[in-house]
Formats: structure tokens, sequence, C-alpha cells
């Protein structure tokens, strides 16, 4: 079977609509045709700074959220990147392959470092994308499932992955981007222009799929639109109403063109109505299910201990014919 790997950061309070519909959704899907593998990258999550005791409890609860969102830890490879030596050691042969003026070209690099003041800015944040790409070279998978801001990133580790090839012999399959076409971008409810993001100016433009059901409707409904009334898909003229188009489309399996015929002669409220309640309706049982999970830590940490015992089984050899072919002497 076709392989796939994807991740998504252990988040300070829950995963947003973004990583749901972005990732989440697919993900689910993926793993009944693929051979999946789903990690947590806690590594890449220090890259800004963290508090130690909250980083746990932030893995743990998005470990809970994968499995609760309807990841099946006997279907999947579901880890902790930290678990995995490999991705460490991996990464600084990536970083010797990458030029410094294409890490510099990253655009998740230069918006994060840009708010954190570019000297601020941990080496970390520069060398991201290159442990990513060691996190997916690991694993040999043809698809990495990711929303559309992740694009750059795969390239890169597309590009890393045909230079080692080239470089050293046949070693890496080379990964493409999975990118869905509905969800793969959900805006700032707020700055309809932005994508959601936790990092974002105001939290009201967010949607934390954990959040009180009331909280969500009330952000939902005080989502920016416009001055117009009509409903209609027009990504410039109408970001605001087009993302609320998008996430209906999205979370209800529904066609946006079916959706923008069935608001004709209604106005935004009808429109923000539905999305809130399709929204509370898709998020409630993850929700549920997550505090159920996070009542059992230890069962939690005991399936995620046996992913990476899984995931090392594929990364192990994968780590041992890079370092033969880079040159190193073997330790015996
Ligand atoms: P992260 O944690 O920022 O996001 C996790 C997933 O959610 C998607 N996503 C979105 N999709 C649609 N609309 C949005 N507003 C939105 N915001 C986020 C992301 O595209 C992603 O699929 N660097 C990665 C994590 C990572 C990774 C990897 C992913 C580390 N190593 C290896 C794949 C393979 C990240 O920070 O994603």
């Amino acid at each position: 079977r076709m392989r796939v790997l994807s991740g998504m950061q252990p988040s300070a309070e829950s995963l947003h609509l973004g990583n749901y519909l972005g990732a989440l959704v697919n993900w689910v899907r993926e793993q009944d045709e693929y051979d999946a593998f789903f990690f947590i990258p806690d590594m890449h999550a220090i890259t800004v700074p963290q508090d130690p005791a909250e980083l746990r409890e932030r893995t743990r609860k998005t470990a809970a959220q994968y499995i609760a969102g309807g990841i099946d830890p006997e279907k999947s490879t579901l880890f902790v990147q930290s678990h995995v030596p490999e991705h460490a050691q991996l990464a600084w042969v990536m970083m010797c392959l990458t030029g410094f003026g294409e890490a510099s070209r990253m655009t998740q690099f230069k918006d994060k470092s840009a708010k954190q003041g570019a000297d601020n800015a941990g080496v970390g944040l520069f060398t991201y994308p290159m442990l990513m790409a060691a996190d997916i070279l690991l694993y040999q998978p043809k698809g990495v499932p990711v929303g559309d801001d992740q694009r750059q990133h795969v390239e890169l580790a597309r590009d890393l992955a045909q230079r080692f090839n080239s470089r050293f012999g046949e070693t890496f399959v080379v990964p493409e981007a999975f990118i869905q076409k509905g969800g793969a971008r959900i805006y700032d409810l707020q700055d309809p222009t932005s994508k959601m993001s936790k990092s974002a100016a105001s939290p009201n433009g967010l949607i934390n799929i954990l959040d009180d059901p009331k909280v969500i409707a009330k952000r939902i409904k005080s989502a920016v639109t416009d001055d117009d009334t009509v409903v209609a898909h027009d990504r410039a003229k109408k970001p605001g109403v087009t993302n609320l188009l998008e996430i209906l489309s999205a979370v209800t399996n529904t066609p946006v063109d079916t959706l923008v015929a069935s608001y004709e002669g209604k106005m935004y409220g009808h429109l923000k109505v539905d999305v809130a309640e399709s929204v509370v309706a898709a998020v409630t049982p993850i929700r549920e299910r997550t505090e159920q999970l996070l009542a059992d830590p230890a069962e939690l940490d005991r399936l995620l201990a046996r992913g990476a015992e899984k995931a090392r089984e594929v990364s192990q050899p994968v780590l041992e014919a890079v370092y033969e072919r880079v040159g190193f002497l073997p330790p015996f």
C-alpha cells in the first residue's frame, strides 16, 4: 500500500478549524486507503519558547484530538517526534544539504521571524523546514497530506530528496504534497485574507475545536463579512462570506455551488446560523471524546510508546542507509 505521513504541532488550547478541515479530516479518510503515519512534532514546538510542563500536556492533548477526530492507532502509526531520535539525526544531514539562501526563502520563517524581530528569532525557526524534511523522508511516503500553507515546506523536502539521491545514490522516495480541494485554506474570521492561525492578532478570528459551543457560535456569528447582502463565492470581493461558505462546504460535504444556490434571496444571518450549527455538530463529539481520553493519560502514553516502536522499525534502517551513503564510518 502507498504510504502517507503527516503531523501537526501540539497547540496550547486546541486544534483550530484550519487544522481540522485542512488536515485531520483527510487523515481519517486516508488511513483506510494508505499505510498512514501521523505524528506530533513536539521538537518543532520548541522553535518558539515553551513551558515544559505545558508542552507535555499539549502533546498528550494533541494525540487525544487525533484519536478523538478518528485516527485509529491500530490502523495508523501514531507517535511523538521526540520519541524517535532518527528525526534529529536526519535533520542534521538535511541542514548540510540545504543552501542558506534556499532556507531564507521559506515564507513561514520570514513571517514568524518578522513577528519576533529577525535577530531574536531562534536558529531553530530557521532550520525548522529541514527538520520537517527529515520527518517526511525518514518514512519514504509518497504523499504528505497538508493544508496549502505547508506546500512550500513539502517542496523543500522534495528538492532535498532529489538532491540527496543524485549526490549519493537512490535512497529517498520523492514525496508529494496531498492538498485536498475543500478546506485547504481556512481563513481568520476577523481578518479573512489571512489564514486561520493560533498566532493571530485577535482570538475572535479563531475557532478552536475544543472550545465551548457557545464561544464557537458567537465567533462565527460575529465573523467579518461585507456591506453587501448577497451570499456569493468570490475570494477577492467577498473574502469573509467566501470563507464561511467554504467552511460550511467542508463540514457538510456539500459543493459550494449548491450552497450558494440555497442562499438565494437570504441574508448573511442565515448563512452564519447554519455555519455555527454545522461546526458545533461536527466538533462536539470530538471534544467529548478528547476529554474521555485525557482522563487516562497512562493509556495514551502506552499507545504513543507502541506507535514510536512501530515508527522506528521504518526510520532506523533508513537512517542507517543515509549514514552509510554520506560516508560515516560504521560504529561496529
Ligand atoms: P501546523 O501544525 O501549523 O498545521 C497542521 C496542519 O493544519 C494545516 N493548517 C491549515 N489548513 C487549512 N487552513 C488553515 N488555516 C490551516 N492552518 C493549518 C496545515 O497545513 C497542516 O497540514 N510544519 C507543520 C508540521 C509538521 C509536518 C511535518 C507536517 C512538522 N513536520 C511533516 C507534515 C509532515 C506545521 O507546523 O503544521
